[in-house]
């Protein structure tokens, strides 16, 4: 069955120093709380990869994350990560996809596909974002751009390969806007998209896969979200940055 996870997305926040204290903070907290099969992944700027993962240390469920990696294996791409490089730090996930990349970085479908592709070929676990802008929600097409952003990405998978993906549901209007879609609003879309995984993989291929909500989740919120029968944790920015706050959204999961 899949897996429950809470995913703290750190962007480009905090020095070296911060981001150990961070670390630590919530490590003193939640080391007990991480209970049967649910995981905590901290996804952190390339160059806390290995600091943070050190400090994490050997715990079989909460593991470090990159925020992004180069399409590409090797080769002449200054200022680039390849996942073959997250590889070789025994790094587990990558995050691809996020709105910020698509909207800043002029990341499209058919490069997030590429990428997908960097990641699974090492073996790691992408965790892919999707999500509408607010216009697309106030038109009413807002289930179609997300099937439309999962299929253009993901649907040339196998359903072995798919099935290490990990999906996030974040509508961009709800990312760092403490705007939160209600909870049946994420449960309707990770229906939609749990649906049209099993339209084309089968029900049972569509039940592995973790789908997790992003976009404003605090611990106010976080346990009336992940109640939900399709939704499977959460992808946390703003309050993943606070260690009392990313512990008790933790602790809803
Ligand atoms: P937020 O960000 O929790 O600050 O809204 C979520 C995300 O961008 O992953």
């Amino acid at each position: 069955m899949r897996q429950q996870i809470v995913a703290g997305n750190w962007k480009m926040n905090k020095t070296l120093q911060e981001a150990n204290t961070l670390a630590s903070e919530v490590m003193a907290m939640v080391a007990d709380e991480v209970k049967g099969d649910a995981k905590v992944i901290f996804c952190v700027p390339f160059p806390y990869l290995v600091p943070i993962k050190n400090q994490l240390g050997k715990n079989s469920r909460i593991f470090v994350a990159a925020q992004n990696c180069s399409e590409h294996e090797s080769g002449a791409y200054t200022g680039e990560v390849s996942a073959v490089m997250l590889k070789s730090m025994d790094i587990p996930y990558v995050i691809l996809g996020h709105s910020e990349r698509r909207q800043y970085f002029g990341e499209n479908g058919s490069l997030l596909a590429k990428k997908v592709d960097a990641v699974l070929k090492q073996s790691l676990s992408p965790i892919f974002c999707c999500g509408e802008p607010l216009e697309i929600r106030e038109k009413g097409t807002h289930e179609q751009l997300v099937k439309q952003q999962v299929e253009e990405s993901l649907f040339h998978l196998s359903a072995e390969s798919l099935q290490k993906v990990v999906i996030a549901y974040e509508p961009v209007w709800a990312i760092g806007t403490g705007k939160t879609a209600t909870a049946q609003q994420a449960q309707d879309m990770h229906e939609v998209i749990r649906k049209h995984i099993a339209g084309k993989y089968g029900q049972p291929v569509a039940d592995n896969i973790s789908i997790l909500y992003g976009g404003s989740v605090n611990a106010a919120n976080a346990k009336e979200l992940f109640a939900n029968a399709d939704v499977d944790g959460g992808l946390v920015g703003g309050a993943s940055l606070k260690s009392r706050e990313f512990t008790e959204i933790i602790k809803a999961i």
